[in-house]
């Protein structure tokens, strides 16, 4: 049976076109679903940024860095030039702000690591979030007391939707909160 199956596959091109194409399509599904089940996920980051020091101890406002939170789909993470607004007189000797501004002088991109991530087949938005009153901590958990950023809260499919179904209870804190949407094209468009 294995053998003419083979035998079949290795006669006609169509099939193993179609072989390659599911192989390697599970392959990449699986590849990504373990990149996205990034609960407790807490990377090493190029700079060693404390979230505990800034939003934290300085009450550096979430917005001044994550600027798209209320405008856009995406919180978005802050050029160099937003840390230097600070840190061209800040601890201009400490080494992680010598490494800082060796990336503002040569124009050479940050590449902090991505933490929390749906994938790409998914919708969110952040504005329509957080303009409904629903603060970071509910889905990011206390960043403020964070020294380094790690995933607390799992972004799967189950997790949108039961917030979505149930608003009121998760959110008591947030007034006049409707449910968010359950059918398939809200999120999957
Ligand atoms: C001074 C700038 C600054 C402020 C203020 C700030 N952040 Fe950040 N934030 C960053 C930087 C830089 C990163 C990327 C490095 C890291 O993860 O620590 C980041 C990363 C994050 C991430 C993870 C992004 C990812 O890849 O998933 C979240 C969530 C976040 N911040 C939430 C917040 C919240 C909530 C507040 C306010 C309580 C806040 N931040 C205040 C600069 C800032
Ligand atoms: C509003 C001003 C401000 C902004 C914006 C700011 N910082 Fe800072 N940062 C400070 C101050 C002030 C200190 C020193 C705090 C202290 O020593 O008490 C500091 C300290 C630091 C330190 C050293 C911490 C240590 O170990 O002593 C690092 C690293 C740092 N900041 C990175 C960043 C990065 C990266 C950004 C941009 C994402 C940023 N900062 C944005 C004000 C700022
Ligand atoms: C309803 C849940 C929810 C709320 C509220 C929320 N986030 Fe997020 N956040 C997410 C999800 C989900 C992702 C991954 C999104 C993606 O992959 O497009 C994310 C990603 C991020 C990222 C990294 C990628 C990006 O979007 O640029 C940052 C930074 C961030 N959030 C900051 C914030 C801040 C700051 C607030 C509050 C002002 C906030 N978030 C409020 C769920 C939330
Ligand atoms: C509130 C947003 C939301 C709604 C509504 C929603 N989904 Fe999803 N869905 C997601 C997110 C986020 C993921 C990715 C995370 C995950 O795999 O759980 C996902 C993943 C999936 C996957 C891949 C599952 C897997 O295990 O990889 C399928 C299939 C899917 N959704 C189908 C549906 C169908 C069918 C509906 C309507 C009945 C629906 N979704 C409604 C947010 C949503
Ligand atoms: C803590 C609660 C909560 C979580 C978690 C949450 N949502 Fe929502 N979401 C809401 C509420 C509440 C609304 C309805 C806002 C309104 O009144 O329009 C909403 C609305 C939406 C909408 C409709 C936006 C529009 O354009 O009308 C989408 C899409 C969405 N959420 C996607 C997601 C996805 C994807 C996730 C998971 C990654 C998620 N949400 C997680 C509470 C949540």
């Amino acid at each position: 049976m294995k053998a003419s199956f083979l035998d079949y596959i290795l006669r006609n091109r169509l099939p193993i076109t179609l072989f390659v194409a599911i192989t390697s399509f599970t392959i990449t599904f699986f590849a990504s679903r373990a990149e996205r089940d990034g609960l407790g996920y807490t990377p090493e980051q190029p700079i060693n940024y404390s979230h505990k020091l800034h939003a934290g101890e300085m009450q550096i406002d979430c917005q001044y860095c994550h600027v798209g939170v209320e405008k856009s789909r995406y919180a978005m993470v802050p050029a160099v030039e937003t840390c230097m607004n600070c840190h061209s007189v800040a601890k201009k000797d400490n080494p992680e702000i010598i490494k800082l501004a060796q990336h503002y002088n040569s124009g050479r991109p940050i590449f902090w690591k991505r933490i929390h991530k749906v994938p790409d087949y998914a919708y969110f938005n952040h504005s329509v979030h957080v303009n409904k009153g629903i603060e970071c901590e509910s889905c990011h958990s206390e960043i403020k007391q964070m020294e380094k950023v790690g995933q607390m809260h799992s972004f799967t499919m189950r997790n949108c939707l039961s917030c979505h179904r149930n608003a009121h209870e998760r959110l008591p804190d947030v007034e006049g909160i409707e449910n968010g949407p359950t059918n398939c094209f809200a999120c999957h468009r």
